[in-house]
């Protein structure tokens, strides 16, 4: 599949069947995320792979709503950032992400994104801080996002060509 049709291919996908994904798709993806660009270079990410079910159910409730899906993931990859070595962090991380979630696309299988920095549980914590908790992961280090990942349950639609938000693209012309 060329780059043009895999862009109108992916759709995040939050059903997934109980079939595991193999260790060399895994493998791909993780390639694909330590292969994104970073500012200067610094590929200061960390990535942190859950296939643990009963880890996968505790994660799925860091949020209040929207992390839900990331229990019946085949597998869940924290993207975090390392706020001491560079301060787009954000940037890096997100980029690494939507990059995993092209390969897996490529690869047919299913993904979405759920949200961690500045969201918050049912309870009101940080999102991050019972992610840390259950990971263990240090300080300096904040995640971004959980990508879920798995095979799709569900079959969704193409991106909309026509509904495509032309409108929003301006194109500069010299006076
Ligand atoms: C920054 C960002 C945060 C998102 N957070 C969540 C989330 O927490 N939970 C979720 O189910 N989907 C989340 N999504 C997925 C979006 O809802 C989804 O990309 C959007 O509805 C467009 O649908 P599509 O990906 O099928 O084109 C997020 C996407 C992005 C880019």
């Amino acid at each position: 599949m060329d780059f043009k049709d895999l862009v109108q291919k992916r759709r995040s996908i939050r059903k997934f069947t109980d079939e595991e994904i193999s260790s060399e798709q895994l493998q791909l993806i993780l390639r694909a995320a330590l292969m994104s660009p970073t500012s200067k270079g610094t590929r200061a990410w960390h990535f942190i792979v859950v296939d643990d079910k009963d880890m996968l159910e505790k994660m799925s409730n860091v949020r209040e709503m929207g992390s839900q899906f990331v229990a019946g993931a085949a597998v869940a990859i924290v993207v975090l950032g390392d706020r001491d070595v560079t301060d787009a962090w954000v940037e890096d991380a997100a980029l690494a992400a939507v990059t995993m979630q092209y390969q897996a696309a490529e690869l047919g299988l299913g993904s979405c994104w759920c949200h961690i920095r500045n969201r918050f549980s049912a309870v009101q914590e940080p999102a991050d801080n019972l992610l840390r908790f259950l990971l263990k992961y240090p300080e300096n280090l904040t995640a971004e996002c959980i990508i879920g990942i798995g095979h799709p349950a569900i079959e969704r639609k193409l991106q909309d060509e026509d509904g495509l938000k032309w409108e929003n693209v301006s194109i500069y012309k010299k006076d």
